[in-house]
């Protein structure tokens, strides 16, 4: 039976109105996956000043006014101390509503003074942390919880609250106080679990939160307390966005004090991969690429890699292997490996270009690479939508080499234009990049090159292996178009999201007590 739900999707951050990695993309195109899906999910999100000004239209819907006691809003904000004279706009806030681009799907942004500052959704210009990200995250699921239960102007009531990542850890939390029959089934996805949203006891008791809650059971993690641990213990279901990281995640490598936990709701934690926007990245239409190609026209791809050798400043040289990189510089990557065998990976026939920002350790020594060896590497500091879709063009392979990675969308955008993704066996790399082994070669469905150090291969041997191959170019021909072929749209995962949604009411629906049923 098909069935038709009131979702509420909890992010903070939703492209094109705030990225900073995937959980932005994943944002834009689950939501509008599961619309095509005919389902009527809401989006929520803060409305940061940069966010509003991405928005074609606007429109005021909401005011929602915060009671005095059990609701954070008026701490955070006095904490701000941005407390105005008149005392309801200090204890209230607003809904805008927007709608995604080239879509139907409603955005709902929420107004506070809280979210009203330049920067990133979770760091100043400087890159440091706001202080008080968990307020300001906290209001985002006491709102969350007030739209879902059908208690605001926006009369609207969810089915299903979908929360993603830390910041959206608490609306279960919140809505296990709830009485059972009235709330809505909660889901949580977990798209990186090194993110866990730990604070204090004081901040814990500023919260408001339910001081029963603090206990090794539920809140409480190692004497602070632990948004994601929230959301795990109470959402209905869990599911993180590969099948290998769901497993990864429940060791102790990867759990990071939180696996047993895991373990222990396995039957309620599954992975579903995520997919791409097939509209946003699609070489053949793509407007921000040099020439547009497709497999019929590949040839055309090189007209991108003469483009990105430029805008470089590197040899204009379409025999030399040309690596890409775009990420987040930060330990999960794993770009410390590349540079750990940098001397030799430049004595290589490649040349390297690296878009990213990140870990000002990571970024100085790149740039010092760049500086030694000009005309073999060159980084591009800084976030630039535009270049990451050039280099996904122009690059002949994508590196990465990350330590762990829940998904990736990188490699997914890789096989899509054809650059043959170099990985690290890890979670969803593992899960989407087939090794060119001569098996594979031969059988036509390798799509890459994998690697992984304790089965005693390297970066610096995926990169000589990568070189050897692409000095044959029947093979390399048939790799591109192998990867090509990939197709990993929203739509699959968009209809298991579907039936964990189904899966997650009628856990709720088992639950007799007020308190969540945790085995
Ligand atoms: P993560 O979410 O861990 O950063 P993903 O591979 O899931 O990794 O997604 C990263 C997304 O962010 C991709 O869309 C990638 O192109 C984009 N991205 C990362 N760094 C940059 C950057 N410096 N400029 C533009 N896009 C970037
Ligand atoms: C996270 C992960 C990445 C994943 C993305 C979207 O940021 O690091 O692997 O693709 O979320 O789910």
């Amino acid at each position: 039976m098909k069935s038709n739900y009131k979702i509420l999707f909890i992010s903070s951050e939703v492209y094109p109105f705030a990225k900073t990695g995937g959980l932005g993309d994943v944002s834009n195109s689950l939501p509008k996956a599961l619309k095509d899906l005919d389902q009527d999910i809401r989006i929520l999100m803060p409305a940061y000043p940069f966010a509003i000004q991405k928005a074609d239209s606007i429109q005021y819907v909401a005011k929602i006014d915060l009671p005095e006691r059990g609701f954070p809003g008026h701490l955070g904000l006095s904490y701000q101390q941005h407390r105005s004279k008149e005392k309801n706009q200090q204890n209230s806030v607003a809904i805008i509503e927007t709608t995604l681009p080239d879509s139907k799907v409603k955005v709902w942004m929420l107004e506070s003074e809280l979210y009203n500052r330049s920067g990133t959704p979770y760091s100043d210009e400087d890159n440091q942390e706001w202080p008080d990200n968990d307020f300001r995250f906290a209001l985002l699921n006491y709102i969350a919880v007030e739209i879902a239960m059908g208690r605001t102007e926006l009369n609207w009531q969810a089915d299903i609250i979908h929360g993603n990542d830390w910041q959206a850890g608490l609306a279960a939390v919140l809505l296990a106080q709830e009485t059972v029959a009235k709330r809505p089934a909660s889901v949580f996805t977990i798209h990186n679990m090194s993110h866990m949203g730990v604070y204090s006891r004081k901040r814990f008791d500023q919260l408001e939160l339910d001081p029963q809650l603090w206990n090794h059971h539920e809140l409480e993690f190692y004497e602070n307390f632990s948004f994601i641990k929230g959301g795990l213990i109470f959402s209905d279901r869990i599911n993180t966005v590969s099948p290998s990281y769901a497993k990864e995640i429940q060791t102790e490598e990867f759990g990071y004090g939180l696996a047993g936990l895991l373990a222990h709701r396995k039957d309620r934690l599954s992975g579903i991969l995520n997919g791409i926007d097939m509209q946003e990245w699609d070489p053949e239409t793509d407007p921000m690429i040099e020439k547009n190609y497709s497999l019929k026209n590949i040839a055309d791809k090189q007209a991108n890699k003469l483009s990105l050798q430029k805008h470089f400043h590197l040899p204009v040289n379409k025999n030399v292997l040309l690596l890409g990189m775009v990420a987040r510089l930060v330990y999960q990557k794993g770009v410390d490996l590349i540079i750990k065998d940098m001397e030799d990976i430049l004595e290589l026939p490649v040349q390297l270009v690296i878009l990213g920002s990140g870990d000002e350790e990571l970024e100085k020594q790149l740039t010092q690479w760049a500086k030694k060896y000009p005309e073999k590497i060159q980084i591009q500091l800084g976030y630039d939508e535009a270049l990451s879709h050039q280099i996904e063009a122009g690059a002949d392979a994508f590196l990465m080499s990350s330590r762990f990675e829940p998904c990736g969308l990188n490699q997914l955008y890789s096989l899509r234009y054809g650059t043959i993704p170099i990985v690290r066996e890890t979670g969803g790399l593992a899960d989407t990049v087939i090794h060119a082994s001569n098996e594979n070669l031969n059988n036509k469905t390798a799509t890459g090159i994998v690697f992984h150090e304790d089965k005693g291969s390297t970066v610096l041997d995926a990169i000589k292996l990568t070189s050897l191959l692409y000095q044959s170019k029947t093979i390399w021909r048939k790799l591109t178009s192998n990867a090509m072929k990939q197709h990993f749209s929203w739509q699959e995962s968009a209809e298991h999201y579907l039936s964990l949604y189904t899966q997650a009411i009628e856990d709720r629906d088992k639950i007799k007590t007020q308190k969540p049923m945790i085995k």
